[in-house]
């Protein structure tokens, strides 16, 4: 078990850095280089545990990838190089991993077997078992195919018209990356919009692919993919908890360069403006923006709820610390899915926050954080969360004294240079 001492109370956050690529986004290139037929050259991957175990994953079903996960990487691809995988695929902590290539196996006329760690092992996979059976593969695992490992016998697909009630991009990319070898189209309907990688990158790849103009609907006809180049821009659920220490710390200011700020990934955003955040958002390209904050003295409470939710779903953590110092009540609601993430996030996120001396009660589907609170320094248990680790250590930097997250090692899984970031932005000069 690894700990992590957070120095609060020591100064403001200051600097400008680049935070790591995607990890939604780094998933999806590989999977779909993977299948395309010849060379993509993909930069600017995560270069977390979770990106390196789909990584492996296709190399052990024959993709080849060679250089430098940040820099550079060429991935050989094609259908006609992939096989097999001679051992149990290990997806590491990783849901999205598990759930996308549940679908990515199913497309292929052979048995792959998928497995974890122990947060893997209690997550909820009937979500993408059912629909996947639907379309004619065999899918089994523990308790009929709730829970991993996962057994997929792939091939011999067809498309299906899918009414997507889990609000879960991992559950609509795994049907369409099965769509793609499915025999007619797949349509997957959903009732509220979630994160659009898979569909944006699809049609990069020249997918045929169509989405209506209310984001919704998702027809995909089977296609096969070209190579395609993609530097992935950097991760707004890694920026927020910069943007939100900045926003706390007083004297911060703290600009997080090439920020993916497209369609599902940045309803943070204006949850911080609503609550009174110092936040600048300066476009530099296609859904890409450089993204600053500065020290807000008088933020206040909220109500999070409805259809904003999926696309914020990974910064509640960070933002119930934001709420818990903000004057007045924010109220999330919606959010039953937060149980479902790397650990029960309403159970962690109250007692992360309880542990620093903040009151937050749990809802079924949310959270009511009373806010107006001191933070006070503890020791925060990280339930084996990447994200609620990060996000203690923001509220620890609020909380004058030392505070110690225990289960550190959990961030690696998305952002090994967290601690780094921090003592450089605590330093005030760039990463
Ligand atoms: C992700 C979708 C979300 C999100 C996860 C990444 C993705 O999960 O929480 O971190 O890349 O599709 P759900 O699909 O379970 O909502």
């Amino acid at each position: 078990m690894t700990a992590f001492v957070v120095e609060g109370g020591t100064g403001p956050l200051r600097g400008r850095l680049r935070v790591p690529g995607d990890k939604s986004i780094s998933h999806r290139a590989l999977l779909l280089a993977a299948l395309a037929e010849g060379q993509s050259r993909l930069s600017g991957l995560s270069n977390g545990d979770d990106v390196v175990a789909t990584a492996s994953a296709i190399t052990a079903m024959g993709a080849h990838i060679e250089g430098n996960v940040v820099e550079g990487n060429v991935v050989l691809g094609g259908r006609s190089r992939l096989h097999e995988a001679e051992r149990v695929v290990d997806v590491g902590n990783s849901g999205t991993a598990i759930r996308l290539l549940a679908g990515w196996c199913a497309a292929l006329p052979w048995l792959t077997v998928l497995q974890g760690d122990a947060s893997i092992g209690r997550r909820p996979m009937d979500r993408v078992a059912e629909p996947l059976r639907l379309m004619g593969a065999t899918i089994d695992g523990r308790e009929g195919g709730r829970l991993p490992p996962l057994v997929v016998r792939g091939g011999g697909l067809s498309g299906i018209d899918l009414d997507l009630t889990v609000p879960s991009a991992q559950v609509k990319g795994a049907v369409l990356l099965a769509g793609l070898a499915a025999s007619g189209p797949t349509v997957v309907r959903e009732r509220v919009p979630t994160r659009a990688h898979t569909e944006e990158m699809l049609a990069a790849c020249g997918a045929d692919i169509e989405v209506s103009a209310d984001g919704l609907t998702t027809t995909l006809r089977p296609s096969p993919l070209r190579p395609f180049e993609l530097d992935v821009p950097g991760d707004p659920s890694q920026a927020a908890f910069w943007l939100v220490g900045a926003c706390l710390v007083p004297g911060s200011q703290v600009t997080v360069e090439c920020v993916y700020v497209g369609p599902g990934r940045a309803a943070f955003l204006d949850v911080l403006r609503r609550m009174g955040a110092d936040l600048e958002v300066e476009p530099t390209g296609p859904g890409v923006a450089t993204v600053t904050a500065r020290h807000s003295p008088e933020l206040r409470g909220t109500t999070i709820g409805g259809d904003e939710v999926p696309g914020l779903i990974d910064e509640l953590p960070v933002l119930a610390v934001a709420a818990a110092v903000a004057d007045g009540p924010t109220e999330v609601c919606d959010a039953a899915e937060l149980r479902f993430k790397e650990s029960d996030r309403v159970a962690s996120t109250v007692a992360m926050l309880a542990a620093l001396g903040a009151a937050c009660e749990p809802r079924p589907d949310g959270l009511l954080v009373p806010g107006n609170s001191r933070l006070t320094p503890g020791t925060v248990e990280s339930a084996g969360d990447h994200r609620l680790a990060m996000a203690a250590a923001i509220a620890a930097l609020v909380a004058p004294g030392p505070t110690q997250i225990t289960g550190w090692n959990a961030v690696r899984t998305s952002y090994p240079n967290y601690e780094d970031h921090l003592h450089h932005l605590l330093n005030g000069d760039t990463p």
